[in-house]
């Protein structure tokens, strides 16, 4: 799916994030695993990522980031009649997170729901939120993207073990005087589905009952060099810019050397370049709003700045977002 925006414009009028507090080192995950600090920050660039403890769930996560972004927007919960969240590690398959959310938030008069997309469910968010908006049928929308995979990962499976990193991000939507999303280009290929699945996890009956993320790595680094490139150069051209454009590079945060080498693919330069998997590891559809919200504190989203977002992952899926980042252009 590709399109450019219809004319009316949606921008992001507040950004949250949050992490949980427990920090886990490369080091600590060698004593674990048979891995080494050196192994996985040449392989990934990760240093360390957080993870939540027993009690924490989804929306524990997710509950501060979205509380962070309504007060950064100056709105409350109850001014959103539209809340999307994107995970794949809901705190159960229902109630929704999203409907659990809306709860908390005293959203009580939005509709919610939980999108399933893998690490690019924030972008497919960002786009189902710009189609409601925009068409009128929401005047106000919460995006959340957020995971805890430390959660279905297997803790004795070194090659996945050591990638992933919990976190969350949320974003208030709604229409702006200037600026906001110009377009979005997604897409899916369940052909490659194996590549990178939760076997166990649904209604198909498994012989393995323990539900683990299984990756061939390898073949997911093949696609996501791929899918990047493709992803950012399609919706880029049906938005009628070119790479030169682009101020701000915002790439999903699965491996330091995919985004170095999608980066290079694309000729976007390293200060253009978001990178904060050093940080947080992958943390699937979190990924996206929490490098969003360090470009913000680094300054570099400016009034207008030209904002590229490609996400990549389980489905498999991708997907791109491009906006002119706009800071007060609320409409009254
Ligand atoms: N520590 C030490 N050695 C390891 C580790 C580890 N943590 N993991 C794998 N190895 C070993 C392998 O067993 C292999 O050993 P062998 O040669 O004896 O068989 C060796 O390292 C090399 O393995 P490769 O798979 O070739 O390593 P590669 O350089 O390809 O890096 C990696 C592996 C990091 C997983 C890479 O393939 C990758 O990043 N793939 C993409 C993964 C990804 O982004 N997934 C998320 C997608 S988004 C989403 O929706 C969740």
């Amino acid at each position: 799916m590709i399109g450019s925006a219809t004319g009316v414009r949606i921008g992001i009028t507040g950004l949250g994030t949050h992490v949980p507090e427990r920090v886990l080192t490369n080091a600590e995950l060698a004593q674990i695993v048979d891995t080494s600090d050196e192994w996985i920050l040449e392989r990934t660039g990760i240093r360390e990522r957080s993870i939540a403890s027993d009690e924490e769930a989804m929306t524990d996560i997710a509950l501060p980031a979205a509380q962070e972004a309504l007060r950064d927007a100056g709105v409350s919960g109850s001014d959103i009649d539209l809340l999307i969240c994107a995970t794949v590690t809901p705190d159960m398959m229902f109630p929704t997170s999203s409907a659990l959310l809306a709860e908390t938030l005293g959203a009580g008069q939005a509709a919610a729901y939980d999108l399933l997309a893998g690490c690019t469910g924030f972008v497919y968010g960002l786009a189902q939120a710009y189609g409601m908006v925009s068409s009128g049928l929401s005047r106000r929308a919460l995006v959340v993207g957020g995971d805890v995979l430390s959660k279905i990962l297997d803790w004795d499976d070194r090659s996945t073990l050591v990638l992933f990193g919990d976190g969350a991000g949320a974003v208030v939507m709604e229409p702006v005087e200037a600026g906001g999303f110009l377009g979005f280009e997604l897409g899916a290929d369940g052909g490659g589905g194996e590549h990178l699945w939760l076997p166990g996890s649904g209604s198909r009956k498994f012989d393995d009952p323990a539900s683990y993320v299984k990756m061939n790595g390898r073949e997911v680094f093949k696609f996501a060099t791929r899918i990047m490139v493709y992803s950012a150069e399609q919706v880029l051209s049906e938005c009628g810019k070119t790479v030169e454009n682009v101020d701000v590079y915002i790439p999903h945060q699965a491996n330091k050397r995919i985004i170095d080498y999608a980066a290079a693919k694309l000729g976007i330069p390293a200060e253009k370049t978001v990178v904060n998997v050093d940080r947080y590891g992958n943390t699937s559809s979190g990924s996206i709003p929490l490098a969003l919200a360090d470009a913000r504190e680094e300054g570099r989203l400016r009034e207008g700045s030209l904002v590229l977002m490609t996400g990549m992952g389980a489905g498999l899926t991708w997907g791109s977002a491009l906006m002119e980042w706009t800071t007060n252009g609320r409409v009254a």
